[in-house]
């Protein structure tokens, strides 16, 4: 299947974008002590459903252990696909990052992003949101047609190393469309010139995962929580970005 959309897919993956950020704010600000997984991952749905679009994750996945919710909430040392529960309560500190998917007229975008719940705990979570967020914009610039994926993943690693963090190298950034994932996979690590060549038309999720200590990660017992191996925290920022013959197109800013 060709991975370039159409015109009429272009228009859907806009308007998913735009409900997709307006969704997720909706959710960052309803975000404070006390809160629980539960209700956020209500609001999430609640205002994806409510702008017309539906919710991406829910019951992604094996058939098995399908994904249970609208967001992923990850708290602290979870990296990714942390599942929100009415146990998991926000507190003070806390470095929270959610992740959030919709799929409009058959079309799919994806975005997350990480915030420090009132006063940071750790002198240096600050800077480990402020080095992911840079290393998702810095590889954003370089986009064009004929850039390699390779020379994303090159970006985001190289400026993150220089910060003395982690990227994990076990889960990429993919594809999107047509579907909530697909080729091409987006590594946050690589080699310039290498990997798949980009073209207009092409969507693609951009997705850094910074751990403060090592990039070594686990999975926990229900099989989708990723946490530091090490037990630092981590951050993570994701958006959905259309190649075009002129500057790339942040479809989920
Ligand atoms: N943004 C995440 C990703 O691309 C979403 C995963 S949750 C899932 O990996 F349920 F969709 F798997
Ligand atoms: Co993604």
């Amino acid at each position: 299947m060709s991975l370039i959309l159409n015109q009429d897919e272009i228009k859907s993956l806009k308007k998913c974008g735009s409900i997709l950020s307006s969704a997720l704010q909706e959710t960052i600000d309803y975000l404070k002590p006390g809160v629980s997984g539960l209700s956020l991952d209500k609001v999430a749905e609640t205002a994806i459903r409510r702008m017309g679009a539906t919710p991406s994750f829910l019951n992604y996945g094996d058939a098995k252990n399908p994904y249970p919710a609208t967001i992923c909430l990850s708290i602290n040392n979870e990296v990714v696909h942390g599942i929100p529960s009415k146990e998991k309560i926000i507190r003070e500190g806390d470095v929270v990052s959610i992740d959030i998917g919709a799929r409009y007229n058959g079309i799919c975008t994806d975005m997350a992003k990480s915030v420090i719940v009132g006063k940071a705990k750790n002198n240096s979570d600050p800077k480990l949101l402020k080095v992911t967020q840079d290393s998702l914009n810095r590889a954003i610039a370089i986009l064009a047609p004929g850039v390699f994926t390779g020379d994303i993943g090159y970006e985001v690693q190289s400026y993150v190393e220089k910060n003395g963090m982690s990227v994990v190298k076990s889960l990429v950034g993919h594809g999107i469309g047509r579907n909530p994932h697909q080729e091409p996979q987006i590594p946050n690590f690589g080699k310039k010139r290498t990997g798949f060549k980009l073209l207009p038309g092409i969507a693609i999720a951009i997705e850094p995962m910074v751990n403060a200590g090592a990039g070594d990660v686990i999975t926990a017992s229900d099989g989708w929580t990723v946490k530091t191996y090490d037990g630092s925290n981590s951050a993570h920022f994701e958006h959905t970005i259309l190649i075009t013959d002129k500057k790339p197109i942040v479809i989920t800013a």
